[in-house]
């Protein structure tokens, strides 16, 4: 074999994996299972829409992706390496971002002290330094805000807090839970802006959303969620149907 066709096959071999994969996976609260046999993959790049009705386990999932609940079964492969028995902080320094549901920031706490918390977790203290840089580069008015208590933001500019860790650790996949929740119609244009932009950066998404005619704009691919089971799972076109059985 030539030098280069190594090359492309190295390359198309990278392509195949996908960014996540899950095969059969099952996950429990103590006695309470809340996943059953969950199976799918995101190739990189792309973005998956979650879906389901309330309870349906789509939270569940995401904390299973960042490491935040223990799988009982299955296997969870992170860009071919399987992640299923690392921990949370292992996994986010593989690259993988976890925006929870809620307000996932430190109501008491200035903006920039919410940042750095962050940071340090998983960065060193030099690196922590640049991602802090970043995150004003990618939003400028944080740096203006820096020392206003994060609790006193408003609900908007909480989730934005909460992205701007994208811009600081560019990870290689973002899990976000229900980021537009609450928000003004407004807020929630701005939020899918940015999430477009974090895709065209070559983030692949993994997106839970109640606002689905936005989130099908967004996404490649869909994962039909039903009381702790996938129920369908496919490219996005060839299942937009189904969403009105929802
Ligand atoms: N910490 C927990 N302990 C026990 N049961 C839990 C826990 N968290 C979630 N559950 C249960 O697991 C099931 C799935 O919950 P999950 O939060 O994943 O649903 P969801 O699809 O995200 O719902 P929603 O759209 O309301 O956010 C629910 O029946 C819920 O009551
Ligand atoms: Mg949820």
């Amino acid at each position: 074999m030539t030098d280069l066709a190594a090359q492309e096959l190295q390359i198309r071999k990278h392509q195949e994996v996908p960014m996540l994969e899950l095969r059969s996976v099952s996950a429990s609260y103590g006695p309470y299972r809340a996943l059953f046999n969950v199976s799918f993959s995101i190739p990189q790049g792309s973005a998956m829409a979650l879906v389901g009705s309330n309870g349906a386990g789509k939270s569940t999932l995401a904390r299973v992706v960042s490491g935040l609940v223990p799988i009982s079964d299955g296997q969870v492969l992170f860009d071919g390496v399987d992640i299923s028995n690392f921990s949370a902080v292992q996994i986010a320094r593989l690259g993988v971002l976890h925006i929870t549901e809620g307000r996932s920031i430190f109501s008491t706490l200035t903006v920039e002290d919410n940042l750095v918390l962050s940071f340090k977790k998983l960065l060193g203290r030099r690196e922590s330094k640049e991602a802090l840089e970043a995150a004003y580069i990618g939003f400028p008015w944080l740096r203006k805000r820096r020392k206003q208590i994060a609790g006193t933001l408003s609900g908007g500019e909480q989730r934005m807090l909460s992205l701007a860790k994208v811009f600081a650790f560019s990870p290689k996949l973002l899990v976000a839970d229900e980021l537009s929740f609450g928000l003004a119609p407004i807020v929630v244009e701005e939020v899918f802006q940015l999430l477009e932009r974090i895709k065209l950066n070559g983030i692949t998404l993994m997106i839970i959303e109640q606002h689905l005619d936005k989130l099908l704009q967004l996404a490649d691919i869909l994962g039909l969620l039903k009381k702790g089971e996938i129920v369908d799972y496919g490219p996005l076109e060839t299942l937009k149907s189904k969403l009105i059985q929802l």
